[in-house]
C-alpha cells in the first residue's frame, strides 16, 4: 500500500451519527487499498462550491447524505439509471476524464441486505413509508427486483402522490388502506432520527411480515418496537449501510469487499 491514498469521504449536514468512516477503513485495510476517508459536515449553502473544489483538487469520491442527495444529482456531469430513477444520488465519483458521475447505491445495498435476510422480492407485496429520496431509491430497487406491488404511505399524501407519478410503474400506487397485510413494510421516513414512529395501521402487518427500518441505531427504533408489538420480524438499516458502503467501494476501486468479514469485524460493537 505505497500508493498515494485516494481521497474520499462523506458529505452531509449534520453528520454526528455517521459510521461510514469505520466501514471504509475496514474495507481499505482488508482490500489493501490506500484510501483516506474524511467526514465533511457541509451546509446546503456551501455544498456546491465544496464539491467542485474537492474534485478539482483530485478527490476521488464522496458519499452524499442528508440533505444533499438531490443537489448531488443535479450538479453531476452524468448519472446512473438508479440515481435518475430515484431523483437522488448518494455517491459522486470523479472519472478519469475529470467529470463527476452520480450513482445511487441505496437500492442495491437494500436488496443485498434483503438477500442476507433470506427475503426474496419477486411476487411480494410491499408497503413503503415515506416519499423522499430514501423512499425513491428503495422503490426503484424493488421494482427492478420484480416485486408484485408497492403501496406508498406518507405523512403528507400529496408527496406520496407525486412520488407514485414519478415512479411511473403500474405496480406502484398510493396506499389506500384496502390492500390488507404486506410481506414487507419499509420505513423510509426520517422519523427514527428524531426518535419518532411514522403512522401506519396495525393491519398492514401479518405474522411473517418483515418490518425494515432504513435507519440504523444501537437500540431498536420506535418503528421497530411498534412493528414487533404487532407481530412483525424487524431489522434496522445497519446491514444495508454495510452493503451500500461495499458497493461504493467497488465503484471507487473496482473491487468488492467481503461484507461478511466486516460484519464479524464489527460484531463486538454492533451485533447484527
Ligand atoms: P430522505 O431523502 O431521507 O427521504 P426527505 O426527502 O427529507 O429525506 O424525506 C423525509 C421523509 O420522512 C418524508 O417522507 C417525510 O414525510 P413528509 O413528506 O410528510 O414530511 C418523512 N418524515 C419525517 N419525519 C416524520 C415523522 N415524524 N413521521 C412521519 N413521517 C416523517
Amino acid at each position: 500500500m505505497n500508493d498515494v491514498p485516494a481521497r474520499c469521504g462523506v458529505i452531509g449536514f449534520p453528520l454526528a451519527h455517521t459510521r461510514s468512516p469505520e466501514l471504509h477503513r475496514a474495507f481499505a485495510e482488508r482490500c489493501r487499498v490506500a484510501q483516506v476517508y474524511d467526514v465533511f459536515a457541509v451546509t446546503a449553502d456551501e455544498f456546491e462550491n465544496f464539491v467542485r473544489a474537492f474534485f478539482a483538487d483530485g478527490g476521488l469520491g464522496l458519499n452524499v447524505t442528508l440533505p444533499h442527495k438531490s443537489r448531488a444529482l443535479e450538479l453531476a456531469d452524468s448519472a446512473s439509471g438508479s440515481a435518475v430513477r430515484a431523483g437522488a444520488a448518494n455517491v459522486l465519483t470523479r472519472r478519469a476524464d475529470g467529470t463527476v458521475h452520480a450513482d445511487n447505491v441505496d437500492g442495491v445495498g437494500f436488496l443485498n441486505d434483503l438477500a442476507r435476510l433470506q427475503f426474496d422480492p419477486p411476487g411480494m407485496n410491499i408497503c413503503v413509508l415515506g416519499a423522499g429520496g430514501a423512499a425513491g431509491g428503495v422503490i426503484a430497487a424493488l421494482l427492478e427486483a420484480d416485486v408484485k406491488a408497492i403501496a406508498v404511505l406518507n405523512r403528507h399524501a400529496e408527496r406520496a402522490r407525486s412520488l407514485v407519478v414519478r415512479m411511473d410503474d403500474e405496480r406502484v400506487a398510493e396506499f389506500s388502506g384496502t390492500e390488507g397485510a404486506f410481506d414487507l413494510l419499509v420505513n423510509a421516513t426520517s422519523a427514527s432520527l428524531a426518535g419518532e414512529c411514522p403512522d401506519f395501521p396495525d393491519n398492514v402487518i401479518k405474522p411473517g411480515t418483515l418490518a425494515y427500518d432504513l435507519v440504523y441505531a444501537e437500540q431498536p427504533t420506535a418503528f421497530m418496537r411498534r412493528a414487533e408489538r404487532v407481530g412483525a420480524h424487524t431489522c434496522d438499516g445497519w446491514g444495508m449501510l454495510v452493503e451500500q458502503a461495499a458497493e461504493t467501494f467497488r465503484l471507487w476501486h473496482g473491487m468488492r469487499p467481503d461484507t461478511g468479514y466486516v460484519r464479524r469485524h464489527f460484531a463486538l460493537r454492533k451485533d447484527k
